[in-house]
């Protein structure tokens, strides 16, 4: 994760929506293998693959800002939701809003997280709980990703928590989610991963199995909301069901580490999240690095534990609180994170083939976007071989 190669006075060929060439500019093959460039663009700064931000909640209607400042005033994450705050509070919004609003609000949201580099951006539901509601999130994700110049990728999340109405019946939401929901999802074909929220007083790990091998009957790729409070089985569940990424794991076991380590799946780290609840501890990045595990970092952006858009801010953050070097922060918000969406191999790099998601920060040393923290010094972003309008 350490070994990124940085190459001064660069060229990138582009050729439609990929990358032809990438090499010192005096070696650059125009005219050669290569027409000449119909255009040139002559930038100076660090170009950056574009950013990847791969765990977001990012279809919601109004901000907690009770929420918040509850938890200043001293109560916790579990003890806010269990006063009726917490995801059920966005759930009774989002069930209440038209699909156009859901989209307008979601729009402008995904449009700073793309103006901050973020190029390819997970999208999951989860405010739904509901077949119809769970549906319309997966739609405006559906409809943004049709309009803006960026990637969405869409996760279904209808287990994100037992809503209201089958409270003290959970046995019978999780076969509504098995037979209805997850067969719905996959007949429109609104999302290609399901993800679960796999915690004590959420989804059990034997729950959030059957949940995700359901999913994976109906061809469903999987990931997972792991060990983010309290242990309990997350990670290993995550790796022996071949997941893409168990995400959180701020409460891993020794266990997980090792489970994870000898895995594929992406241990995905969100340390914005501990930050915004006022949490002093974070997820054990060096000691999964250490067994082996790929990790990758994203923002988890959503309304009740981690309102940021900023990809650079988690850079930043990846350094400060998980003891990551600048290159390893780097590699975790491009290389790593496609592979936790099964991207790895056409997005995440500035390489012959791959897609032209590109960054530009106008910085004199590649070091310095995860330094200048909360500065978002991304100043262009090109996508599919397009500029993005600034
Ligand atoms: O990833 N942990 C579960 N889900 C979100 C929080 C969602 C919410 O509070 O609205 C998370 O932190
Ligand atoms: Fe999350």
């Amino acid at each position: 994760m350490a070994d990124a190669q940085v190459l001064t006075d660069a060229a990138v060929l582009i050729d439609g929506d990929r990358i032809a060439w990438v090499g010192p500019r005096r070696e650059a093959p125009v005219g050669a293998q290569h027409a000449a460039p119909v255009r040139t663009v002559e930038i100076s700064g660090v170009l950056f693959p574009g950013f990847i931000d791969c765990h977001t909640h990012g279809v919601f209607g109004a901000p907690r800002l009770d929420d918040h400042e509850r938890r200043a005033l001293g109560l916790d994450y579990k003890a806010i939701a269990a006063a009726g705050g917490g995801i059920l509070e966005s759930v009774r919004d989002v069930r209440g809003r038209s699909e156009s609003d859901l989209a307008a609000l979601t729009r402008s949201r995904l449009e700073a997280l793309l103006a901050r580099g973020s190029t390819t951006i997970e999208v999951k539901s989860g405010y739904g709980l509901e077949l119809e509601a769970e549906l319309k999130q997966l739609r405006v994700i559906k409809r943004l990703g049709e309009m803006l110049p960026a990637t969405l990728v869409p996760t279904f999340l209808g287990a994100h928590e037992v809503p209201p109405e089958y409270r003290g019946r959970r046995a019978d939401y999780v076969r509504l989610i098995c037979e209805e929901m997850i067969p719905a999802v996959v007949r429109e074909q609104l999302a290609g991963c399901c993800d679960v929220f796999c915690e004590p007083g959420v989804f059990s790990s034997s729950e959030s199995r059957q949940i995700l091998e359901a999913a994976q009957r109906h061809g469903l790729r999987v990931k997972l909301h792991a060990d983010e409070f309290e242990g309990s089985g997350g990670a290993e569940l995550a790796a022996q069901l071949g997941a893409l990424s168990a995400d959180h794991l701020a409460a891993i076991s020794d266990a997980g580490i090792r489970a994870l380590g000898a895995s594929d799946t992406v241990a995905v780290l969100l340390p914005a999240t501990m930050i915004f609840l006022g949490k002093r501890s974070q997820a054990p990045a060096r000691r999964l690095i250490e067994a082996g595990a790929a990790v990758a970092l994203a923002t988890d952006f959503n309304p009740g534990t981690s309102p940021t858009m900023s990809l650079p801010l988690i850079m930043a953050l990846g350094v400060s609180q998980l003891g990551l070097r600048h290159a390893e922060v780097v590699t975790a918000v491009t290389i790593n994170a496609a592979a936790a969406l099964g991207l790895a191999g056409e997005r995440g790099q500035i390489a012959a083939g791959y897609v032209a998601d590109l960054v530009l920060a106008p910085v004199d040393d590649w070091r310095e976007v995860a330094y200048w923290m909360g500065a978002d010094l991304v100043s262009a972003v090109w996508t599919a071989g397009s500029a993005c309008p600034a």
